[in-house]
């Protein structure tokens, strides 16, 4: 056993003796090293995508931007109006006919998204404009057939005027949209005045009638 005496004196020797020196000078580094050069790419890696350009080239003029515009509400509307008619025919017992005004109208709302597309794609504003309320009634089959001829009639008008602007523009891509258009609404109108011609055939009411409506049920 250690004398307490010798032990106590050793204790009290280290504990004055002074303590290990800290170096006087440490370097805190308190911002981040200057990067001179970009890190290099992943070994395999791609090379980052170059910056898309602020603006594209304007292809489509303010005019014909404007009736662009107007023939998504015009299509659209074309879709809401077939639905209107659609709804009468339901009512009246006649499915059939419903059913040819409901894929109509599915042909509409991809017509509307025809033209959005190709505003967006151009890099233009789409002002959509405010679509009217559809017809929801019509006074026979036959008037209801009339109108539905009559609208295709008119779109087809929009889209010749359309053609026009852009022939005018010299926008072929546009010109090129218009085109399609106008060779779809030949069969828009051959469907509409078909189905009239038919009406009329049979005389607008009776069984005549049930037999176009089971044709077009399919
Ligand atoms: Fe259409
Ligand atoms: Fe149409």
């Amino acid at each position: 056993m250690q004398d307490p005496i010798k032990l106590l004196s050793m204790l009290s020797k280290q504990a004055a003796a002074p303590a290990a020196e800290v170096p006087a000078t440490v370097a805190v580094q308190t911002s981040p090293p200057e990067v001179t050069e970009a890190p290099a790419a992943p070994a395999g890696g791609r090379d980052p995508a170059p910056e898309r350009p602020q603006a594209q080239s304007k292809v489509i003029s303010d005019d014909l931007l404007t009736m662009l515009s107007q023939q998504v509400g015009n299509e659209s509307y074309a879709c809401y109006d077939y639905y209107g008619a659609a709804g009468w025919f339901k009512l009246k017992g006649l499915d059939g006919f419903a059913k040819w005004c409901e894929s109509q109208a599915a042909g509409e709302i991809a017509h509307a998204r025809k033209v959005y597309d190709h505003i967006i794609l151009a890099g233009s504003p789409a002002a959509l404009p405010a679509i009217t309320q559809a017809r929801p009634a019509y006074d026979s089959i036959q008037s209801a057939c009339e109108a539905i001829l009559a609208r295709e009639m008119a779109v087809t008008a929009d889209w010749r005027a359309i053609c026009k602007q852009a022939l005018k523009d010299a926008d072929g891509a546009s010109l090129g949209l218009a085109t399609w258009f106008l060779t779809e609404q030949l069969e828009e109108e051959n469907a509409a005045a078909t189905l009239l011609d038919r009406v009329r055939m049979a005389g607008g009411e009776g069984p005549g009638i049930l037999v176009i409506d089971a044709d077009l049920k399919g």
